[in-house]
């Protein structure tokens, strides 16, 4: 693996086989390798809110032995009261790695080219590959396996969608995705993932019906409409997405038994009904979850590149 967790599409499929299997170890033990980063500090640097990702590296840093050190937007003032580069090069003499949220992709990219430890992308405009490498391990778990599963993502062709794009390709998933016309992801991710798909012999669809992606589907996956960020537009995207809401409707048209995912927070009326949320099909907690156990095996590949699971 690379010094960095930023992106799935610098994983082989080889890492992600090592990550779930040693992912299965710790979810089975969660205290299974409890000093394994005793001494060592991580950094989570957050310009932006959480919930999931941020309790989770906690409880995941915590549960293997090492210390946390939280550290919202009012504190470090990234770029602000000093250059990434400074900060990168100060936190590398100090801590063992650093987990960073924030707006722009390229934050993440420099804060990574400047320090000497560790950094992983705890969620950027661009991508999450930390909550979908932990959307592959739920799907890996509830299938028995992830070849020939059909995904279909509806909503906004946003950061989630995103990793979805180069994650499902690579561990042969079908990935099929609706989105408004002028909501779809971006065209060299899609570029990617298409060329990813034919080496793996999965596909990548995009259509602008969400009843057509839904067709067949295992899986149906959504999100928020109005990602961080762009709270400005979220009116206008109200109206823009009202024909992508998962609904018990949408549902009925994919596979029986087909199971829901949301990587929350879910905007309840909106992407998603509560009925469907809370209905037997929603995996979304499982999903949340898995966060935990995902991330600390990210964590000893990073920090313990040497570590072996015997
Ligand atoms: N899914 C996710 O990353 O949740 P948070 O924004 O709460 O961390
Ligand atoms: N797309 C959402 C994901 C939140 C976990 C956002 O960026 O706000």
């Amino acid at each position: 693996m690379d010094k960095d967790f930023i992106s799935i599409k610098n994983l082989t499929e080889k890492d992600i086989e090592e990550i779930f299997l040693l992912t299965d170890r710790l979810k089975k033990d969660p205290f299974r390798f409890k000093n394994i980063l005793s001494g060592k500090t991580i950094v989570l640097i957050f310009q932006k809110p959480s919930n999931r990702t941020r309790v989770s590296f906690e409880v995941a840093i915590f549960q293997l032995g090492g210390n946390s050190i939280y550290l919202g937007k009012e504190e470090i003032k990234l770029g602000v009261r000093e250059s990434i580069k400074d900060v990168a090069k100060t936190l590398s003499r100090y801590v063992e790695g650093i987990v960073l949220r924030t707006f722009s992709h390229n934050t993440i990219l420099e804060m990574a080219k400047y320090a000497a430890i560790p950094v992983i992308n705890g969620l950027s405009d661009f991508s999450h590959p930390c909550q979908v490498l932990a959307d592959l391990y739920t799907i890996r778990e509830k299938f028995k396996r992830l070849k020939g599963i059909k995904l279909a993502y509806v909503g906004d062709g946003n950061n989630v969608c995103h990793s979805l794009l180069y994650g499902c390709p690579k561990v042969g998933i079908d990935i099929s995705i609706a989105t408004p016309l002028d909501y779809t992801p971006d065209k060299t991710v899609v570029k990617d993932a298409l060329l990813l798909s034919k080496k793996k012999d999965s596909s990548v669809k995009l259509f602008n019906i969400a009843s057509e992606a839904v067709e067949n589907a295992d899986i149906i996956y959504t999100d928020v409409w109005t990602s961080m960020g762009k709270e400005k537009e979220a009116k206008i995207r109200k109206k823009i997405f009202k024909k992508f809401q998962v609904n018990s409707k949408l549902l009925k048209l994919s596979k029986k038994n087909c199971l829901v995912m949301h990587c929350l927070p879910a905007h309840r009326g909106e992407e998603i009904t509560d009925e469907v949320i809370d209905g037997p099909n929603s995996i979304v907690f499982d999903q949340a979850e898995n966060r935990l156990h995902v991330q600390k095996a990210i964590l000893i590949k990073l920090l313990k590149p040497n570590f072996k699971i015997i």
